[in-house]
């Protein structure tokens, strides 16, 4: 049978002939696809910190949060779940409290951006981490900083000049006021249980702004 020899010895050079071929494209293929991704994409980024501008080269995947602890060395910002469920990374972007676990940094080109670091320095304290720090506001002290930059956002949404009903000390506060505060913070969780004297501070808090306004 030399003639089906042949063909199947033909065959094999074709089959052999093919795959050297398709190695021969794959390969190239492969090694760049591997170098892409071995060089994640990167993007400038340019926004407000307390005040400051910074400009940076981040991975287009870097969180603000990400941004803030690991490039800007802001770690008075926290991570706690890192998956929006807790409230430790609370900072202001504008004025608004957000979740910075969930929000990638390039997407705050030109915005501001307002940290824990950027309300007040332990000589010169915000009055809100004045009224934490009279009320012991905290325990381990870990949710602390989302806790202020939250309600800092909690009482701008209530209102400028906040009603007159929060300005009241909880305690003798219509139900409602208490209430809203904490259904507000509700998105901070605070795992030591600080709840009740977290309220006192924000309730403080927000008397004194009133009594401003
Ligand atoms: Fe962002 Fe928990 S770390 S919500
Ligand atoms: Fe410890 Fe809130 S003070 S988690």
């Amino acid at each position: 049978m030399p003639k089906s020899s042949a063909l199947q010895l033909s065959r094999r050079g074709v089959l052999a002939g093919s795959a050297a071929t398709v190695a021969a494209t794959a390969v190239p293929d492969a090694g760049a696809q591997a170098a892409a991704a071995a060089k994640p994409a990167t993007s400038e980024v340019s926004f407000k910190v307390n005040g400051r501008t910074r400009k940076m080269r981040l991975d287009t995947r870097t969180t603000l949060l990400d941004a803030l602890r690991d490039h800007l060395q802001l770690t008075g910002t926290k991570k706690g779940c890192d998956h929006g469920q807790c409230g430790a990374c609370t900072v202001l972007v504008n004025g608004e409290r957000i979740n910075s676990c969930l929000s990638l940094a390039v997407m705050h080109e030109g915005d501001a951006v307002t940290t824990i670091e950027g309300l007040g320095t332990p000589d010169d304290l915000h009055p809100l981490q004045a009224a934490f720090v009279k009320h012991d506001g905290y325990q381990c002290g870990y949710c602390t900083p989302g806790q202020i930059c939250s309600a800092v956002g909690v009482l701008d949404e209530i209102g400028k000049g906040i009603p007159s009903h929060v300005t009241d000390n909880l305690e003798a506060a219509p139900q409602t006021s208490n209430l809203e505060v904490r259904e507000r913070m509700s998105g901070n969780i605070c795992r030591c249980g600080a709840y009740s004297n977290i309220a006192e501070a924000i309730a403080e808090f927000a008397g004194a702004k009133g009594s401003r306004a």
